[in-house]
């Protein structure tokens, strides 16, 4: 608890309190010699208190000294720090000689003699405390402090023009005592305080920004490369989450297999950014980009002069990736001299650079991803076997769209959804015969098929809906779907010509006429159509 009463001061005590602090000083007595004294130690106190305030960043330990230092060298036998709170109450911030200094206090702006301070941002002096009401409940409760007067001086913490709180100290009372000079010193204490405050707001904001934006970045990051961007709920899917789950937080070497366009850079992302590697780099090489002769210095780099043109020594995708994890994209692709020296790396965790002597180590996490048929590699001897079981610890094998037709619907609309944002079109659902052909489709693009055959019909579109006439040439022949022995041509051609009808009769609100224009024909032929496959064009007028 506060020396002070949080309780508000009676109006007539507020007049009192004022007229108190411009009382005058009594007549001093002591000598010149005494004045120089007291002036040497109010400069090395304030010398002290500055040391006390630029030592350190913790403010409230820095105030515990400020106080402590006032008790030691000045006199005060009790002292505290209240600051104005966002809230608008006040709160101390650091006591010192008080009975119970942890006990959090609180004030109301324009309570108490200190609440008062901060609203009216000016000085107040209390000469004899026992003469003021309101500390005689105090007094009675610290039974120590009962005989003895004390003087209770409070000036504000002054921060850009406005009170930010006060700094009040109780000293003993004595009747030869110089009030303005206190107020002054005491003044002087409270603008390094301020000043002090100042700085440590400014760290704060400085902080709290730079975490703002870390915490965005790493969302940003979670958001395009965690799980919830896998999208799938087959089971082979489901399986695949659970195998990225199981071996993310290792940092064991992972083969990610399938089929060309499955999703295999994904789920090393995944992979990378779920392990306790995610804030250190993701580096990727692939492999079937680079010729033979480059891939060497590519993934382990080469020292100055190692060959024509390397006139400054470069890192290779190891070092780049030290601490974090280098993805190997088609390793089926890599030629066997290099196959050596990746087997050193897997196995020793150690290489040099190109025309370099140095030996290197490196802690880097592997993780290699292939479409290639690696056992036939190793039989027809492209591939050597000890590199391959160095690899195939932990595989994961990625299913191929078509086998998780499940899937399909799901990323389809995934897809809708992405693109129609992106090119700023509203487009809502995808047609029933359009869905049809699609998972009849057998998609030997896989997903990478899929969303190119999607962004190609947002564009396309010019409704709220993806008609069959939207996808690619490629789904749209009976053979490429698959359903020669389902649906025979004339069929799949009386279904396009329905639906090509339908979409125009839908654009111009049932108007055959328009129709026939948007389709290049006749009204006659649209008509004719019209009664032939029962469009019931009566429904688009609406
Ligand atoms: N399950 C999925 N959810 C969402 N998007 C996916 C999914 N699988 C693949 N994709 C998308 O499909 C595209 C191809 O995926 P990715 O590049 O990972 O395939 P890949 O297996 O590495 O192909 P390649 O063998 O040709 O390199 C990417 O744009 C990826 O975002
Ligand atoms: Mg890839």
């Amino acid at each position: 608890m506060s020396f002070e009463s949080a309780s508000a001061a009676p109006r007539g005590e507020e007049h009192q309190l004022r007229l108190a602090s411009k009382a005058k000083a009594p007549p001093i007595t002591d000598t010149p010699i005494d004045r120089k004294a007291r002036e040497a130690r109010r400069l090395s106190t304030l010398l002290e208190v500055s040391q006390a305030l630029g030592g350190t960043l913790d403010l409230k330990s820095a105030l515990h000294r400020v106080l402590d230092i006032l008790g030691r060298h000045h006199g005060a036998i009790r002292s505290m720090v209240t600051l104005l709170q966002d809230g608008g109450e006040l709160l101390v911030e650091a006591s010192d000689g008080l009975d119970e200094p942890t006990r959090a206090v609180r004030y109301r702006i324009g309570e108490g003699i200190t609440g008062r301070v901060v609203e009216t941002g000016k000085p107040v002096v209390v000469p004899r405390v026992s003469h003021e009401p309101m500390f005689l409940r105090r007094a009675a409760r610290r039974p120590e402090l009962r005989d003895q007067e004390l003087s209770f001086v409070c000036v504000p913490i002054v921060l850009n023009r406005k009170p930010v709180g006060a700094l009040g100290v109780d000293l003993a009372f004595k009747p030869e005592r110089d009030y303005e000079r206190s107020v002054k010193f005491l003044g002087v204490v409270a603008s390094m305080i301020a000043q002090a405050l100042k700085i440590q707001r400014l760290i704060e904001e400085e902080r709290g920004r730079l975490l703002a934006e870390n915490t965005h970045l790493r969302q940003e990051l979670r958001e395009r490369y965690d799980f919830s961007n896998i999208i799938g709920t087959s089971g082979p899917v489901r399986q695949m989450y659970e195998q990225v789950a199981q071996v993310a937080r290792t940092n064991t070497t992972v083969l990610i297999r399938g089929e060309s366009g499955t999703g295999k850079e994904l789920i090393a992302h995944a992979i990378h950014y779920n392990s306790l590697r995610a804030k250190k780099p993701f580096i990727k090489i692939s492999c079937a980009a680079l010729p033979d002769t480059l891939i060497e210095s590519e993934l382990f780099g080469y020292e100055k002069g190692a060959f024509t043109g390397a006139d400054a020594r470069k890192k290779g995708r190891f070092e780049l990736a030290e601490g974090g994890t280098l993805f190997l994209d088609e390793i089926g692709d890599v030629n066997l001299a290099t196959q050596v020296k990746l087997l050193r790396v897997l196995q020793e965790r150690e290489f040099e650079r190109v025309g370099g002597t140095e030996t290197i180590k490196v802690n880097v996490r592997l993780i290699a991803a292939t479409n290639k048929d690696l056992e036939r590699a190793i039989t027809e001897g492209t591939l050597r076997e000890d590199l391959f079981y160095r690899l195939n610890v932990f595989t994961i094998f990625v299913p191929p769209l078509r086998e998780r037709k499940v899937d399909l619907l799901l990323l389809a609309d995934h897809f809708l959804e992405k693109f129609s944002r992106e090119h700023g079109k509203i487009i809502k659902r995808i047609s029933t015969p359009a869905i049809d052909m699609l998972m009849s489709y057998h998609w030997p693009g896989n997903v990478r098929e899929l969303e190119n055959a999607i962004e190609r019909a947002v564009l396309m579109c010019d409704g709220q809906v993806i008609h069959a006439h939207h996808l690619p040439p490629t789904l749209q022949t009976a053979e490429a779907s698959g359903t020669v022995t389902h649906v025979s041509l004339r069929d799949a051609v009386i279904a396009y010509e329905k639906d090509l009808i339908q979409d125009a009769l839908k654009t111009t609100r049932g108007n055959r006429a328009k129709a026939a224009r948007l389709l290049d024909t006749t009204e006659r032929v649209v008509n004719y159509k019209v009664r032939k496959y029962g469009v019931d064009a009566e429904r688009f007028k609406k």
